[in-house]
């Protein structure tokens, strides 16, 4: 009788991560096994426990829009070969010259800006991208709201200088953005419309939306409804469609939909806000540690909490992200490692 085969030994000093060696489809995300990242003097080694698919994951997947090849390089093969940017783990190691980050601690961060590669099961991270976890999450509710939560809370804090008492246009408040976007705006005392598909609304209610929505802006004027603040995550009008919604101070912020409108409002919001007499500005989310703490105590007191679609095993990654592209999910979902 043939002797049992046995498991392959794992090599000391390794790690699974999804590697990706060429664009394309959510096949092109492959488990493998790579060397474990050694931390710098200023980095922590964080054990990850769990991430999050945001829809920058399958832009940089599929090298789509092109301009994203021109930024992050790799115009025929990606350069960054190892995705993912929200983590929440345990820190299990610390460089010689970070203070402040204990061994053993739970940290959520955001690797946007510090190389990518929260789909493994270890990441190397500057201590300023990562803050300590909110008491009582788990890693998944950790992991579902770095670059998410950050963009909602930058989009109405700082490019939609948000009052309490005004009134905010949520356009996509069923999406991961949107649904921080809502409860974010909540928090600030503002009063809320979520725009969402209507198969989604009862979910935007649910997350503390005063009024909730599936017209477009032309029936939404027809209902003589004018607003402080537009936050748009779905821009796939004209941005001068939105604009007679909004009083006459106010602001319509474009953080996602059409990648090319974005670049636009970035580059133009000055002219256009000049020309249309609204301000109009574009978001480009940074990931901050000082935000993060201000995530965290959302959180704690109880404002702010993902609504966790799905959660998958790190090698279903693929499954999770044509899920998103298929736009099947509400709110966010979490990869757990
Ligand atoms: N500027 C930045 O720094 C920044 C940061 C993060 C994300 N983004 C961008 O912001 C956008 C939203 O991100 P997200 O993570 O919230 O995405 P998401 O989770 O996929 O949510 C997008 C939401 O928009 C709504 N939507 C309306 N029309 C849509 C359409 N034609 N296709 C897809 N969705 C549509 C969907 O809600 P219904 O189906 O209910 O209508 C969906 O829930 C993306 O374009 C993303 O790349 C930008």
């Amino acid at each position: 009788m043939p002797a049992p085969s046995r498991p392959e030994p794992v090599p000391p000093d390794t790690m699974r991560a999804i590697v990706q060696r060429r664009y394309g489809p959510p096949e092109v995300l492959r488990l493998e096994r790579v060397p474990r990242p050694v931390p710098a003097d200023d980095q922590v080694l964080v054990r990850v426990r769990a991430s999050a698919v945001h829809a920058g994951d399958w832009h940089l997947m599929r090298g789509d829009p092109f301009i994203s090849r021109l930024i992050y390089g790799g115009l025929r093969t990606p350069s960054i070969s190892t995705i993912g940017t929200d983590f929440a783990g345990e820190v299990a190691a610390v460089g010689a010259s970070v203070t402040g980050v204990q061994v053993g601690e739970a940290v959520f961060g955001d690797l946007s800006e510090a190389g990518f590669g929260a789909f493994a099961d270890y990441v190397c991270a500057p201590a300023t991208a990562l803050a300590p976890m909110p008491a009582d999450s788990s890693f998944a509710e950790a992991a579902v709201l770095p670059v998410s939560a950050l963009t909602a809370l930058q989009a109405l804090r700082d490019a939609g200088r948000l009052q309490a008492g005004q009134r905010v246009l949520i356009h996509g408040a069923s999406g991961g953005v949107g649904s921080y976007a809502v409860q974010i705006a909540k928090a600030f005392g503002a009063v809320v419309t979520g725009v969402c598909r209507a198969q989604n609304q009862a979910m935007v209610l649910a997350l503390g939306a005063d009024h909730v929505s599936d017209l477009g802006p032309a029936d939404l004027r027809r209902q003589a409804q004018r607003f402080d603040l537009i936050v748009d995550m779905a821009a796939f009008l004209p941005i001068r469609s939105w604009l007679p919604l909004l009083t006459p101070a106010g602001t319509y912020v474009l953080v996602g939909g059409d990648f090319s409108r974005l670049m636009r409002a970035l580059l133009l919001g000055p002219l256009f806000s000049r020309l249309r007499r609204r301000k109009v500005v574009a978001v480009m989310q940074q990931p901050k540690r000082a935000d993060l703490l201000v995530l965290k105590e959302l959180v704690e007191a109880g404002q702010l909490r993902p609504w966790i679609d799905g959660r998958y095993p790190l090698d279903k990654l693929p499954d999770a992200v044509r899920r998103l592209e298929a736009r099947q999910v509400k709110g966010k979902l979490a990869i757990e490692i």
